[in-house]
């Protein structure tokens, strides 16, 4: 494809900005590899110097990626310009993505310097950046509230001292399509030497209008889309990845351009993004949503029958999504398992096949059909968690109409064996109330939410939770045909994930 958009995936760092949903090196892992293969052209692996967990998923990444370029993110100050150029130095295509904000209300109230102050800090950062590799991003922070003859100026420096993609970030989601295409058809038209180097946006949602926006700039020349897995990231969210490239490919006319993801992973790997930071999507969000494809209204469904495309705009499949789902059973083997694993887009290693399996039979045995969404629960727990400092090993409930709930839990912390019993207001309060106490934990429970994973009465619960502590939040989630059990496991994987915020505590934030 001749002058296609680059996708520039940030799920991984500001989706990660989302409230509760920061992810361990592994599970950063395993969302980079799925992105690198459904073809995602950029993938922006984190923010190096904000902390040292930070520096070692991006390391990491950068060593496992194969196809994909791999980009640290960087203030516009040395020693961060440097820590991430460390940390990206065995990607086989690394590229630095160095910002400074450029609006007026951020250079005289946050930064407190003036336009040709800022303009020689974005110089020396996109020059310092470029020293260290060949492959260099300058955003213009809050670039949609800046002066725009000002943005040119400051495209035009980057650019000069070696900048390759310049960004114009949306970063407030002030933004409206017809203004925000303007803009960038005016810095397009007026910054010199543009040729030299693919423009960019990154729209934040605030006003709903982040896709709207992303797609009003591609109309007019941008080449790089930056996006988030379900449109994660800070506050409203980020530009959704699955909805641009959607939107592209179903109207190729319309824009002459579109990209090279292969769309059928895009269902699976909002699943996996899902299940990883416990943010569930809206039924009814466009492409990924339960409701995506589901037609309710009988006119619709008779329409649908006689021709999809009366009332289907893209097909089911072509995201990825496989009505005709197998379902396994305790009769399916190990190799319809690895099989079936794989389509869903999990290479599992021997190792990790053989707990699969083990645990698989073991749900099997409690429910008759296993479908894909109790799969993607096993693998995430068994396989994504390898980490956790808290593990739940035996619970034993007690309650009904006349006892008080009691729970008996053990637990595994750092592989010490402990137990308890506790009571609580009902079963759930009383195996939470436990695992406090063995623990030693004193999180707040901000949300629980309970969902059935597939229909039937022998579904396995998924249970959401939002804890806080010490000033840090983190989601849980867990999922068990009992919700109790599926209750507890959420509750140790929040605290876990908690665990893991205090170890790795956060220098800088964007
Ligand atoms: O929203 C924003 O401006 C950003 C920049 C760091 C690109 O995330
Ligand atoms: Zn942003």
């Amino acid at each position: 494809m001749n002058d296609k958009v680059f996708i520039f995936d940030t799920t991984l760092r500001d989706g990660e900005q989302s409230p509760g949903a920061s992810m361990n090196t592994g599970e950063k892992l395993r969302i980079a590899t799925r992105l690198d293969k459904i073809g995602v052209d950029i993938i922006e692996a984190g923010f190096p110097a904000a902390s040292e967990g930070d520096f070692e998923a991006v390391s990491k990444i950068a060593e496992q990626v194969k196809d994909s370029i791999v980009c640290g993110l960087a203030r516009a100050v040395p020693e961060d310009i440097e820590i991430c150029a460390k940390a990206i130095k065995n990607a086989s295509q690394p590229r630095i993505h160095t910002f400074v904000s450029s609006s007026e209300i951020h250079l005289k109230y946050q930064m407190k310097k003036n336009q040709e102050e800022v303009l020689e800090i974005a110089r020396e950062s996109v020059a310092l950046s470029r020293n260290l590799c060949d492959n260099v991003e300058f955003s213009a922070m809050d670039a949609s509230r800046t002066d725009p003859d000002y943005l040119c100026r400051i495209f035009e420096t980057a650019i000069d001292a070696g900048a390759t993609t310049l960004n114009i970030p949306d970063t407030v989601g002030y933004a409206i399509p017809h203004e925000f295409s303007e803009l960038v058809k005016y810095v397009i038209n007026n910054t010199a030497n543009i040729d030299k180097a693919v423009v960019s946006v990154h729209c934040h949602n605030d006003l709903g209008l982040a896709v709207a926006n992303t797609l009003a700039a591609i109309a007019v020349g941008a080449r790089q889309a930056e996006v988030a897995v379900n449109g994660i990231g800070e506050r409203a969210g980020n530009t959704s990845l699955e909805e641009v490239v959607m939107a592209l490919k179903t109207r190729p006319g319309t824009f002459n351009t579109g990209t090279t993801i292969d769309t059928t992973g895009l269902y699976p790997l909002s699943r996996l993004v899902t299940t990883i930071t416990g943010i569930m999507v809206q039924p009814n969000k466009a492409i990924v949503g339960a409701n995506a494809f589901a037609h309710e209204a009988g006119i619709h469904q008779d329409g649908i029958l006689k021709n999809p495309m009366t009332y289907e705009i893209m097909r089911p499949e072509t995201v990825g999504l496989n009505k005709n789902k197998l379902v396994l059973g305790k009769h399916s083997g190990r190799h319809a398992l690895h099989t079936h694993l794989k389509e869903l887009g999990y290479d599992l290693s021997d190792e990790e096949l053989k707990i699969v399996f083990k645990e698989f039979k073991a749900l099997a045995d409690k429910k008759k059909n296993v479908h894909d969404e109790d799969l993607e629960a096993l693998v995430t727990e068994e396989i994504l968690r390898t980490t956790d400092v808290f593990r739940l090993e035996y619970l034993h409930i007690t309650c009904g109409t006349t006892v008080s709930p009691t729970a008996a839990v053990e637990m595994s912390i750092n592989d010490r064996t402990v137990k308890g019993t506790a009571n609580g207001n009902g079963p759930i309060d009383a195996t939470y109330n436990s695992i406090a106490e063995l623990t030693g934990t004193e999180s707040e429970l901000l949300r629980f939410s309970v969902t059935a994973l597939t229909g039937g009465t022998d579904a396995q619960g998924e249970v959401t939770v939002r804890l806080r502590e010490q000033g840090l939040v983190a989601l849980g989630r867990g999922t068990d045909p009992d919700i109790i059990t599926a209750s507890a496991k959420a509750y140790i994987n929040g605290l876990n994930r908690l665990e893991y915020l205090k170890e790795n505590p956060v220098k800088a934030k964007v």
